[in-house]
């Protein structure tokens, strides 16, 4: 078994082995896929289930690398085990399941609705995933200081697989101030990272992030880092084994750097070079409309991956036209708050694989979509919502058919972003909105309280059909 990174362009052509942390081209200054030799898969969907029902010891156990012939690069050296990294087997225990209010407010049959809870990760976001391979990758190249620009998430689970190490791995993470939800920002500081808290957003820190990488000798952890991407495909090997690998027909994911939507592309390509699926999912990417970038490259600029030959100009326009403009980006969903998405190249390859499509959604839709999953007794932070307003908006206009089956991915937990869920169900001009009974401390007034405001989980109204 051999693993190489390797230039994303294909008339680049540029290949490296993996002992390298470069995340750019240096013949083209594109982005860098991980790439294996041939391997026979025939029996590797076997193996998956084997090692889910009796797990030999954490690596097994684990939700990534359980399917680690899928990203075998660990196993290319010497001793594999020694250098593989699991926060002990608890990062991607999730899988799709029905969620039957959700699957009524979308417009979706609910016999064939999933949502896929990645909030479940031990750190709370589906960050846990392309950490271990990460952290697994720079163990091999023998780093001890780590690094990351974050709108949260990918702070507070560096901060986590961190601290793990005991004592052997520092943490820098940058964040914008104030940029970042309470949740994310506690994480953080409680796993003992060193927090930068710059005076400016996610793009502001991610462009520091860079500069101070090379000249520190520090270990990147962003998603431009193909090995974190590596991580994040096993996502999609958990929505496949939990549907028996047969295919949904759409994947849904909101966007922001876009490296989700990166890894699920390369993930299901993969699939289907081994013969393991038929065929690639469509996979929708949402962004929130104060951060729409991918969907005005895609859907206004018109550029496409067009089979490597991407239409750089056009994209370098559209960022020189925003920098003009002083545009910055703006949405309640802070885990998206992106205005230069650095998969951006990978993503456009996703959509031409998978024949995506790519929307936005308003705050207004993203969080009412994330009090109908609360409803359901869930709940995900705003920034995953969109995936749920994306798919009713995609519903509405015809595009996702009732009867197809729908996979929507839930990124991050509700406790990440308490108060962005207080202020919905405090204003009660919000269309779900739950709010806060107050009444004196006297138990008649309490009982008449009670009776005077309904359950709000009997408030069905988005199932009216003149909608
Ligand atoms: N959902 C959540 C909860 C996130 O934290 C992020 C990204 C996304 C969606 C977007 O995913 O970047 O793969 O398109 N959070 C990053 C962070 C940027 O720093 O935590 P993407």
């Amino acid at each position: 078994m051999k693993a190489n990174i390797k230039c994303i362009i294909p008339k680049c052509g540029f290949e490296d082995n993996i002992h390298s942390e470069i995340t750019k081209c240096p013949k083209c200054g594109n982005l860098l896929d991980v790439v294996y030799s041939n391997q026979d898969a025939s029996s590797f969907t076997e193996l998956f289930k084997l090692r889910k029902n009796n797990p030999q010891g954490i690596f097994d156990k684990s939700g990534v690398w359980r399917f680690r012939e899928l990203l075998p690069f660990p196993l290319t050296e010497d001793n594999p085990f020694s250098v593989l990294v699991s926060l002990d087997g608890k990062e991607g225990q999730t899988f799709p399941f029905r969620l039957t209010e959700v699957a009524k407010y979308v417009g979706v049959d609910k016999d064939n609705f999933y949502l896929q809870f990645e909030g479940d990760n031990p750190t709370g976001s589906f960050k846990d995933n392309g950490m271990a391979a990460a952290f697994t990758h720079a163990k091999i190249m023998g780093k001890n200081k780590v690094v990351c620009a974050s709108t949260g998430n990918t702070s507070a689970s560096m901060a986590a697989f961190s601290a793990n190490e005991l004592g052997k791995m520092d943490a820098i993470v940058f964040v914008g101030n104030e940029k970042i939800a309470i949740g994310k920002l506690a994480q953080s500081l409680e796993y003992g990272a060193r927090v930068i808290q710059i005076n400016g957003d996610f793009d502001d820190a991610m462009k520091k992030v860079l500069e101070i990488g090379k000249e520190e000798s520090l270990y990147l952890m962003n998603s431009v880092n193909p090995f974190r991407l590596e991580g994040q495909k096993t996502i999609m090997y958990r929505v496949l084994e939990g549907l028996g690998w047969r295919a949904p027909d759409w994947i849904v994911v909101p966007g922001g750097n876009l490296g989700n939507s990166s890894a699920f592309g390369k993930a299901l390509y993969e699939l289907r070079e081994l013969g393991i699926i038929e065929r690639i999912p469509r996979i929708a990417v949402i962004n929130a409309e104060g951060a729409n970038t991918f969907d005005r490259i895609v859907n206004k600029e018109g550029v496409k991956w067009n089979n490597g030959n991407v239409d750089f100009e056009r994209i370098e326009g559209f960022y020189r036209k925003m920098d003009e403009e002083n545009r910055k980006a703006k949405t309640i969903c802070s885990a998206i708050e992106i205005n230069r998405p650095v998969n951006l190249t990978k993503a456009l390859r996703t959509i031409e694989w998978s024949n995506g499509v790519v929307r936005s959604v308003s705050d207004e839709e993203a969080l009412d979509a994330k009090a109908i999953v609360g409803r359901n007794g869930f709940g995900c932070e705003p920034a995953s919502a969109t995936a749920i307003a994306g798919i009713r908006r995609l519903v509405k206009e015809g595009i996702i058919k009732k009867d197809e089956v729908v996979v929507g991915i839930l990124t991050g937990h509700q406790l990440k972003d308490p108060v962005a869920t207080i202020n919905y169900h405090k204003n009660k001009s919000n269309r779900f909105a739950n709010i806060p009974i107050e009444v004196e401390n006297d138990l008649e007034e309490i009982k008449k309280a009670i009776k005077k405001h309904k359950a709000p989980s009997k408030k069905t109204e988005y199932l009216s059909s003149s909608e």
